[in-house]
């Protein structure tokens, strides 16, 4: 008798836990139950959002490659970005030199298998906002410039399979399987890249596996803010960039980390907000942060927002 009551108040108490949890975390819980629940219905059904259609143009290289040299048409709008002084030739020289170093990416076409991916921003919002685990749990999980995993494990998860960078700043990767993925925006950039991988500031633990580098195209970049953004701002935000990279990579793309905090402040997860203006300088993120609704709308992308 008092073993059956004993059992009878654990039930009622894990009962009450849980419900206590999905009172206080009901986005988590609802994506738990949800967990794997790709199946690639989500990007490649045919009865997809007409918005997403006008869209998404798969047939868009996100890498740089031998095999997709950009048009000069491109390239002369991907030269304004950051006034980029050289020419086409002077580019095209750059990226034959590039790809002596680097071998180019694989060819990762999603070849039926319903890959997802985490996309981890660096909001403030993340502060105890419990994704680690969803966020590991996905194929890929992509992080961007300083988004460090160290102190914040619950929150962000530990697995980093893509570092998005800016080149100059992609020296000391410590972690030898994580792609680096760099967003040139002018030759200058191309020429960092060469000299840093001639001299292993990149690439060095990199060495034994192909492939870990990777340059996106500017024709990529060139789509993002004409296709996705309607050519507003005057260039796309890295972040932006990223995510749309992402719906290319990946069958199912869950969101984290990106727009303001619960304050609706723009701060770091990882540091105390000091510049307490609103910076997005040349990016347009008010537009940015309203194609990211729309795309959680229409179901294309699962959209965490940390509170
Ligand atoms: C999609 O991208 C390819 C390659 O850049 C281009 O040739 C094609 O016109 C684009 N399709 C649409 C519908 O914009
Ligand atoms: C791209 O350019 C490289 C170097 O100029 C050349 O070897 C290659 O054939 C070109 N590829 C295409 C698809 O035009
Ligand atoms: C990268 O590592 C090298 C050698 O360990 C060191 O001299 C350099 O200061 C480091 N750079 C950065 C940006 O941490
Ligand atoms: C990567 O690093 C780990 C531990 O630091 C090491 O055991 C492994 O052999 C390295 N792999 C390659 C391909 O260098
Ligand atoms: C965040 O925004 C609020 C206003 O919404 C402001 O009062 C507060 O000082 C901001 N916090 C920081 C750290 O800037
Ligand atoms: C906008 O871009 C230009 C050119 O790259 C740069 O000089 C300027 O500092 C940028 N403005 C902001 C606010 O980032």
């Amino acid at each position: 008798m008092s073993t059956k009551n004993n059992i009878l108040t654990f039930l009622l108490l894990l009962t009450g836990i849980c419900l206590i949890w999905m009172e206080t975390r009901p986005e988590f819980s609802f994506s738990l139950l949800n967990f794997r629940s790709c199946d690639c219905d989500t990007l490649t059904s045919t009865d997809v959002d007409p918005w997403f259609i006008t869209h998404f143009n798969r047939s868009v290289e996100p890498f740089m490659s031998t095999k997709n040299n950009i048009s000069e048409r491109h390239f002369n709008w991907w030269k304004k970005l950051q006034y980029d002084r050289r020419n086409y030739a002077y580019y095209k020289a750059t990226v034959e030199k590039l790809f002596q170093l680097l071998p180019s990416p694989p060819d990762e076409p999603s070849s039926g298998r319903c890959r997802t991916c985490s996309v981890v921003g660096n909001s403030g919002n993340l502060n105890d906002a419990h994704y680690g685990p969803l966020i590991d749990h996905q194929d890929l999980v992509i992080r961007i410039n300083k988004g460090q995993t160290e102190g914040y494990e619950q929150h962000v998860g530990t697995r980093t399979t893509h570092r998005v960078m800016y080149p100059e700043s992609a020296s000391n990767i410590s972690s030898n399987d994580t792609h680096i993925v760099l967003f040139p925006f002018k030759t200058k950039d191309l020429e960092w890249i060469i000299k840093a991988t001639k001299t292993g500031l990149i690439g060095r633990q990199h060495s034994t596996k192909k492939g870990l580098v990777m340059v996106v195209n500017p024709s990529f970049m060139k789509y993002v803010h004409e296709i996705w953004l309607g050519k507003k701002g005057k260039y796309p935000s890295t972040g932006f960039m990223t995510l749309v990279l992402a719906i290319h990579l990946c069958e199912e793309v869950h969101v984290f980390g990106y727009g303001a905090d619960s304050d609706g402040n723009w701060s770091h997860y990882w540091e105390e907000l000091l510049n307490k203006k609103l910076r997005t300088g040349n990016h347009s993120g008010k537009h940015e942060y309203g194609i990211i609704l729309k795309l959680a709308q229409s179901q294309k992308v699962k959209f965490y927002t940390g509170y």
